[in-house]
């Protein structure tokens, strides 16, 4: 299985998913400003992944603190959480992450300081190997979704790059897969940073999954022309009411297959559920840098003095999604109930 990030002796190791699908190469934070810069740079990226690098980052800064009481710990551990928590802000999974290693810490924060430091750290990986295990009963629960055979259109990546493994939308085709269903997937490029041509398709062709990519705007023709059966895709934050934020592009491919009758899949874990927020005008969207727009491979693509936008991120409303698949089950309209009964399953789960 790819290797996104993993907790080592000598720091949290990354692949860098700025060099693939050229490169395979790894970077390894030693300190929890590194996981920051990392996460911010894209490194590291994908709403569950950025959960769990999160979570190690924490592990990482709290490991590293010269702190001797729990207290001067507890002020270290803020600082760590508020400079992770300001590197990218539409994936709620990264403040699921520190919400869960600070509530951590409250109950452990009577034993002595190294066993709170060690604790967070097995916190960590145990986040780590949580994801894989959600992502893999995703899979489960959402292959049957996937035609017997056919095209599958999925946008960004929500593969095992995007996560600690196996992937979610990716998740669910490699399910399928394995079960014996013919897909084809049909991965939109997915500008401006790519994801869908460099990633989805590194770790599909890696796989021996067939896929074929397609720029952004020959998706409406894909499925005009019946290529498309279904779109299976991720998310990084669903309101309570079932709109989903997204990468930028999703909300246009949701439009087109109602247009064209075709199913339209959210996969994600109930960590990106959340609840707290109503509905998708209150999730905020994170704005990127305009060169990523206006630079394509560090080639200037647009005339000086443009203005340029660079939303990272679209709300599709839960009108247009068929399903939310998710580790505890499958979500359908009206989402109100059917995401709170998830949620509230999950919970009581983990407060067994
Ligand atoms: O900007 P990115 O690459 O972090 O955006 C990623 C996406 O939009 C993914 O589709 C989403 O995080 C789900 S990943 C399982």
């Amino acid at each position: 299985m790819i290797q996104t990030l993993e907790w080592t002796e000598h720091g949290v190791r990354f692949i860098d998913q700025t060099k693939l699908p050229t490169e395979e190469t790894y970077v390894t934070c030693t300190t929890y400003q590194e996981v920051a810069d990392v996460i911010r740079n894209m490194v590291v990226r994908g709403a569950p992944a950025l959960g769990v690098a999160a979570g190690m980052g924490i592990a990482l800064g709290v490991q590293n603190s010269k702190a001797e009481s729990a207290g001067d710990l507890k002020r270290e551990l803020d600082q760590i959480c508020d400079v992770i928590g300001k590197t990218r802000p539409t994936a709620v999974n990264l403040f699921w992450a520190i919400r869960r290693m600070q509530q951590k810490f409250e109950i452990l924060r009577v034993r002595p300081v190294e066993q709170i430091k060690q604790a967070l750290v097995e916190e960590a990986k145990r986040m780590h190997a949580e994801d894989i295990a959600a992502n893999q009963a995703m899979g489960s629960h959402g292959a049957a979704l996937m035609p017997a055979s056919g095209g599958v259109l999925t946008h960004c990546n929500a593969g095992a790059l995007a996560t600690a493994g196996y992937g979610t939308a990716l998740g669910v085709i490699r399910a399928a897969v394995e079960q014996g269903k013919k897909i084809h997937v049909y991965a939109d490029e997915t500008r401006p940073f790519l994801q869908g041509s460099r990633l989805t398709a590194w770790e599909l062709v890696k796989d021996g999954i067939p896929t074929t990519v397609i720029s952004d705007n020959m998706s409406g023709a894909m499925m005009r022309q019946g290529k498309i059966a279904a779109v299976v895709v991720g998310a990084d934050r669903i309101a309570a009411n079932g709109d989903v934020a997204n990468k930028i592009g999703t909300y246009t491919v949701a439009v087109l297959a109602k247009e064209h009758g075709i199913p339209f899949y959210v996969a994600a874990p109930i960590s990106t559920v959340d609840l707290e927020t109503p509905d998708g005008s209150k999730i905020p969207i994170e704005q990127r840098n305009p060169a990523e727009v206006t630079t394509i491979a560090g080639k200037v693509m647009t005339p000086e003095g443009v203005q340029i936008e660079n939303p990272a991120f679209d709300v599709t409303p839960a009108k247009l999604v068929t399903a939310i698949v998710t580790e505890r089950g499958i979500a359908r309209a009206p989402y109100e109930k059917s995401l709170a009964d998830l949620v509230r399953d999950f919970a009581n789960v983990n407060s067994c």
